[in-house]
């Protein structure tokens, strides 16, 4: 067969694996894998990339993605699903690996009725797509926010301070809970529940009391106080509709200083969660999901994405992923405050 690969929205450590795993295994099964560049945009413009055993030597551990991504969104454009699939009759292809998030993969699902066959890979850093138990990108990403946090700790107890990490995951807070409770941080806020600044500030207030006067706040950058909106860094939005959210820990630390009188200082983690080489962990879930795509192609089983689902690959219907929201265990939200302050 001819398989094209894709792969949109923000990049996440690991679709380089997903791309090579993709051409060995179609190689097994005698197909031939056509790259397509920069997402949906690609195959709107016609931007392919032949890949073969060479092309994809060596770039495992290489984070970004060789195709390049954007964040095109064919339905935004005059004529976009039909040129989509003119392109790709164009090109041959009988079938497309669609690497993404709920973006990528709702372009996907929706062009299954254009009549294009389509495979999802479930990818991003936030770990928000519901029928996976994780997406690909995000331990990489938790561990680069572990990281920063143990850093953190030690500037934050030698100078006395509070320092706030804010971390991307956009409206969820899973990478903040998971770094947040790895990193050991006396506050973690997260979307999925609302703060109030006093609460916060009682348990900076508790730890000073306590002999510890400095403390670490996660907070993920769509974390909100209650009763208010998320804090955004620009209003303007991108063609899934999405504005960029950022600055809720600046927010927190003039509030912090106001409230408290202690000094407290702001990371913005930002596209550091998303750079450089995978996790082993994210580049075996990579693999797993590259080489369970192409088999779902052979098996004709279009309009599915590959998952993971208590330690085994699956196939969900897109149908069942798109339009929905993973939000964060609120079990383990629970285990996460009882090291709150
Ligand atoms: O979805 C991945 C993500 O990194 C989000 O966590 C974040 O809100 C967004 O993308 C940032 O997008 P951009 O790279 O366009 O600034």
């Amino acid at each position: 067969m001819r398989i094209g690969i894709l792969s949109g929205g923000g990049d996440a450590p690991g679709i380089n694996a997903v791309i090579r795993a993709v051409v060995r295994r179609g190689l097994q099964h005698g197909d031939e894998v056509v790259g397509i560049r920069d997402g949906w945009r690609g195959l709107l413009e016609g931007s392919f990339l032949p890949l073969d055993l060479n092309s994809v030597s060596g770039i495992l551990p290489r984070g970004g993605s060789i195709l390049g991504t954007s964040r095109t969104n064919p339905f935004k454009r005059e004529g976009g699903p039909e040129l989509i699939v003119r392109r790709a009759g164009e090109a041959g292809l009988e079938a497309v690996v669609a690497v993404g998030g709920e973006d990528t993969l709702g372009v996907a699902h929706r062009l299954a009725d254009c009549g294009l066959r389509c495979v999802g890979v479930p990818k991003t850093i936030d770990n928000d797509l519901v029928g996976t138990d994780y997406t690909f990108g995000f331990h990489t990403a938790v561990a680069i926010a572990t990281e920063a946090l143990d850093r953190l700790h030690t500037t934050a107890e030698a100078h006395h301070r509070v320092i706030i990490l804010e971390v991307m995951g956009r409206y969820t807070g899973h990478i903040a809970l998971h770094a947040g409770l790895a990193g050991g941080a006396d506050v973690i806020l997260i979307p999925e529940r609302p703060f109030e600044l006093e609460e916060v500030c009682e348990y900076l207030r508790r730890r000073r009391e306590r002999g510890r006067n400095f403390s670490l706040i996660v907070v993920a950058e769509g974390a909100k106080p209650r009763g208010g909106r998320e804090i955004v860094y620009s209003e303007s939005v991108d063609e899934f509709g999405h504005v960029t959210l950022g600055g809720v820990g600046y927010y927190l630390a003039r509030e912090i200083e106001r409230l408290t009188g202690m000094e407290t200082r702001v990371v913005v983690l930002g596209h550091l969660q998303r750079g450089g080489s995978p996790t082993p962990f994210d580049r075996i879930l990579a693999t797993r999901f590259g080489v369970a795509a192409v088999d779902l192609v052979h098996q004709g089983k279009f309009d599915h994405m590959v998952a993971l689902r208590g330690g085994g690959i699956v196939s969900v219907p897109l149908a069942e992923v798109i339009g929905k929201r993973k939000t964060v265990d609120p079990k383990l939200y629970e285990v996460a405050t009882v090291f709150f302050g």
